[in-house]
């Protein structure tokens, strides 16, 4: 095989951002934005590209960085990595490159590796989860033995793919975004059980509305570990809003959507207490609100990014209509729940 295209699509997380680091549960679904990546044998040795980017690098840079942010990781050295995803936009991908050059052989030569993205960038819309899984999927169906259908396969993706997103986290990352881009549907994630797709009645509908204000995720999270770091009491928060996962599954099984809306309430209040909403995001909560969705809240890590709304059809366009009104950036209605990761060809 010489060349193989992937498409990954968004995520935007329903419950459970930042309390999904803390062993909390989380919930999320596969937003129809996807990122497309295209790997080619060839290049010198190693050519990354994607829209204002583009980097050659060796084959050793590659696997020294690899060592050394497996060094890191061991050590718990945080500040090291976010260091390194601030300097360094390739970081994560070079990352995942290492993974796969220490498991499959046949890859000896260079790679021309694309994205082509149709997701805004560190807006909460996990573009860099949608990257990483469009990339480990590519690199794992070059080895001879690729099997889409095998779990044990998947897995592998899956761990390949986080482990880009533990860089572009900034060292300490769920599996969650990662996990959602590869499962699609609607997925529960745990530290302990990573990702499972659940079951959700028909009607789920959201309303996404982007700030226009870009925080980065390594940065926020470090902020939050630093808030926690204050007084270990404040576990708590990070609890309750694992309690509102766990009711909400129910809840989305069986399509409370007015309830569904209120939990999504609470989490934001939370979310707030925690400090990570913004002016701009409570802005565009209201007027969600006040426009008639059943419940709003930030969607991400924040500091700035998406909010997502819950809506009925009656609501739909007037919620869109109330968010471009109060300032959105922009805003999307797109489809939900939509399957996970995926080959789309081969050569
Ligand atoms: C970011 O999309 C979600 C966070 O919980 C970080 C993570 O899970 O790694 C904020």
């Amino acid at each position: 095989m010489d060349e193989v295209t992937t498409t990954a699509p968004a995520k935007a997380i329903l419950f459970g951002e930042h309390a999904v680091n803390r062993g909390q549960a989380a919930i999320a679904v596969g937003v129809g934005l996807h990122m497309r990546c295209t790997v080619r044998r060839g290049g010198y040795p190693y050519h990354l590209q994607t829209a204002g980017h583009a980097r050659t690098f060796t084959r050793d840079e590659v696997i020294s960085l690899g060592e050394q942010v497996d060094r890191w990781r061991e050590a718990a050295h945080y500040e090291a990595i976010r260091e390194l995803a601030a300097r360094d936009y390739f970081a994560p991908a070079k990352y995942i490159i290492a993974h796969a050059l220490r498991n499959i052989p046949t890859i000896k030569d260079g790679l021309d590796i694309t994205f082509q993205s149709a997701i805004p960038k560190s807006g909460g819309l996990g573009s860099g989860g949608a990257a990483n899984t469009a990339l480990a999927m590519a690199l794992a169906a070059f080895a001879s033995d690729f099997d889409m259908n095998s779990s044990a396969q998947r897995r592998t993706i899956g761990e390949w793919a986080y482990a880009g997103d533990v860089i572009a986290h900034g060292g300490v990352a769920s599996a969650l975004d990662t996990q959602t881009s590869l499962l699609g549907g609607v997925v529960r994630y745990t530290r302990e059980a990573w990702g499972e797709r659940i079951p959700v009645a028909p009607g789920l509908q959201l309303v996404i509305g982007d700030t226009g204000v870009r925080a980065q995720t390594s940065e926020v999270n470090a902020h939050v570990r630093a808030w926690l770091a204050v007084d270990v009491a404040r576990m708590r928060y990070f609890e309750m809003i694992g309690a509102l996962s766990d009711i909400a599954q129910e809840k989305l099984e069986i399509g409370d959507w007015r309830l569904l809306g209120r939990l999504m309430n609470m989490n934001q209040l939370v979310l707030d207490k925690i400090g990570v909403s913004c002016p701009e995001l409570e802005r565009l909560i209201d007027a969600a609100i006040g426009a008639g969705a059943l419940g709003a809240k930030l969607s991400g890590s924040g500091g700035g990014g998406i909010m997502t709304a819950l809506v009925t059809d009656e609501a739909r366009e007037a919620v869109a209509v109330a968010l471009r009104n109060a300032g959105a950036h922009a805003v999307y209605m797109p489809d939900i729940a939509v399957p996970g990761a995926r080959i789309e060809a081969r050569q």
